[in-house]
């Protein structure tokens, strides 16, 4: 096992590719922190997970045989944050891993944007995300040891249409990464990044139905960009990049982005 006696921070981890990264962190031996909002967002257009969705994300990952516990938390709120991890100290006393997955997206064009549609997810991705990093790092940096990975996306490399909001965010997030992994080289503490593609977890369902198109339709829509037409990227495929990222296997890799896209990207549209 490549992560025995390490603990992990995942939030967003009550679903989606937050969940599968933390079961597959857990099967190689991780003890896990789910931190969720577990409430819905009002500019938001599909719900967010449940305190019953995370109760199940924890059992779920308890049946790997590590233990884990699951903290209500919103990654914009600074006391949330700082309770969250208080309580990820307090049960396992250190955190050797973040996974900054929690995310959310509405689609909007920059003109008919309200500053409320504009920060629940600018706060949610890029806020949330400095927010668990300033009150992790210390720790890693007290341990002389961590791995912080970052949930940016395709679009956080290029535009989206209706998605200013969401790729200022993701853009965002690869250029906080790569300047933090400057400040903590020197304490052994690597940062990088993740950056998905079109993967059908219950934020693109709820975009699709937002625009209400079937499965099907969305799905050929939001997925024409990948080059394998024979397979589709699935949270297990994100959550294994994360897990080589939480491992020894990447310790001289820092400030990087690695892109699980089926190919997305490396063709101009
Ligand atoms: N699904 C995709 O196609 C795709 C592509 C690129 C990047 N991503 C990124 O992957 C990450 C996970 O997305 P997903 O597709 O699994 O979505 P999801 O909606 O299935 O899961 C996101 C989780 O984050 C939680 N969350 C939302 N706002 C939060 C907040 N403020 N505080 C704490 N928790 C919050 C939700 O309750 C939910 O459990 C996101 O950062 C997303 O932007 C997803």
């Amino acid at each position: 096992m490549k992560l025995e006696a390490k603990v992990a921070v995942v939030t967003g981890g009550a679903r989606g590719n937050g969940l599968a990264t933390a079961k597959l962190l857990a099967v190689e031996g991780a003890d896990l922190v789910i931190a969720d909002i577990c409430e819905d967002m009002p500019t938001i257009p599909y719900s967010m997970s449940t305190l019953k969705t995370m109760e199940e994300a924890v059992e779920t990952i308890k049946s790997t045989g590590r233990n884990a516990i699951g903290v209500k938390c919103d990654v914009r709120k600074t006391s949330d944050v700082e309770g969250m991890v208080k309580q990820a100290l307090d049960r396992f006393g250190k955190v050797d891993i973040l996974v900054n997955n929690a995310g959310n997206s509405s689609m909007m064009a920059v003109a008919d944007m309200s500053e409320q549609e504009w920060d629940e997810v600018l706060d949610t991705h890029l806020k949330g995300t400095f927010l668990c990093c300033k009150y992790v790092v210390p720790h890693m940096i007290n341990q002389h040891s961590g791995k912080v990975i970052n949930i940016s996306s395709v679009g956080g490399t290029r535009g989206f249409g209706l998605g200013a909001h969401y790729c200022a965010a993701k853009h965002g997030i690869i250029g906080f990464s790569k300047s933090l992994a400057m400040e903590v080289a020197d304490h052994n503490v690597n940062v990088n990044v993740v950056c998905p593609g079109t993967v059908w977890t219950p934020m693109m369902q709820g975009i699709a139905a937002f625009f209400g198109l079937e499965d099907e339709e969305a799905k050929e829509q939001f997925l024409a960009g990948h080059l394998f037409k024979d397979r589709e990227i699935t949270p297990e495929d994100i959550g294994r990049a994360v897990l080589w990222l939480a491992t020894e296997d990447t310790r001289c890799i820092t400030g990087q982005c690695v892109v699980v896209d089926a190919g997305w990207t490396c063709r101009a549209p």
